[in-house]
């Protein structure tokens, strides 16, 4: 299966609240995105797209050419997630698309070969887990509103998986509607197209907060014993 990496860089980290991006923190003295491009440069990619701020593309080819990474292309960022991903889209060039935060950095074979494994039926594949805890809707003021089943409630994550000329026409008309999504499943959902779920693993977490910080040093020092590899 030929596929595209698409890698959305583009944020500025508004809650890791540093002054540097948090894509560029380091852990283990290696930037955050040096160790999901790490994961990444596993894969059998035709083409690894960096969705980001032009300003960090010598940066980031720095990084690219510290891991003999080189088929790559950059695209500029947008306003929001949605519209990086869009102009990484206009350049993809392969009939799939695989698309994973560069704040994601503990990425396992174990979750990319669920997810390329289930692809088959689908339109798009995506990954989460569900939560452990109690779920509850509450409303604006602050009062709980229902309990819901958490069996039907997922967390998502990345790496999600498309068709891209579906995911290329859904997602040109979200952004022309001008309405707002959270990740590129609910562009296919919107319309109506057919997204698989597989679980995803605790360790694959976003980097959102500085509080993120203390479990990522774990995970990335004891990566192999926990994700197995
Ligand atoms: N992202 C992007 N373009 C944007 C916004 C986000 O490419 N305009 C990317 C981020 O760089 C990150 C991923 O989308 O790799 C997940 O987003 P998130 O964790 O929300 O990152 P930020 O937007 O940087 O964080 P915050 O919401 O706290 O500002």
């Amino acid at each position: 299966m030929k596929f595209s990496v698409i890698i959305p860089a583009g944020g500025i980290g508004k809650r890791f609240s540093t002054n540097m991006k948090k894509q560029f923190f380091k852990l283990n003295n290696k930037e955050i995105i040096y160790h999901t491009l790490f994961k990444i440069s596993f894969l059998d990619a035709e083409e690894i797209i960096i969705g980001c701020d032009p300003y960090d593309e010598e940066d980031l080819k720095l990084i690219l050419n510290s891991l003999n990474i080189d088929n790559y292309k950059f695209a500029p960022n947008g306003k929001e997630r949605q519209h990086t991903v869009m102009n990484c889209l206009k350049i993809a060039t392969q009939p799939h698309v695989f698309i994973h935060d560069a704040v994601r950095p503990f990425l396992s074979m174990k979750i990319i070969e669920r997810l390329i494994g289930n692809y088959l039926d689908y339109d798009g594949v995506i990954c989460g887990i569900k939560p452990n805890d109690t779920v509850k809707i509450i409303n604006d003021k602050n009062n709980v509103d229902e309990t819901i089943d958490r069996n039907r409630v997922l967390l998502v994550h990345t790496p999600q998986i498309f068709k891209k000329d579906i995911l290329n026409k859904c997602l040109k008309e979200i952004n022309e509607r001008g309405l707002t999504i959270t990740d590129e499943a609910m562009a296919l959902e919107f319309f109506g197209y057919k997204v698989g779920f597989v679980n995803s693993e605790w360790y694959n977490i976003k980097i959102t907060t500085q509080n993120d910080i203390y479990l990522a040093e774990y995970i990335l020092n004891n990566f192999d014993m926990i994700a197995g590899g």
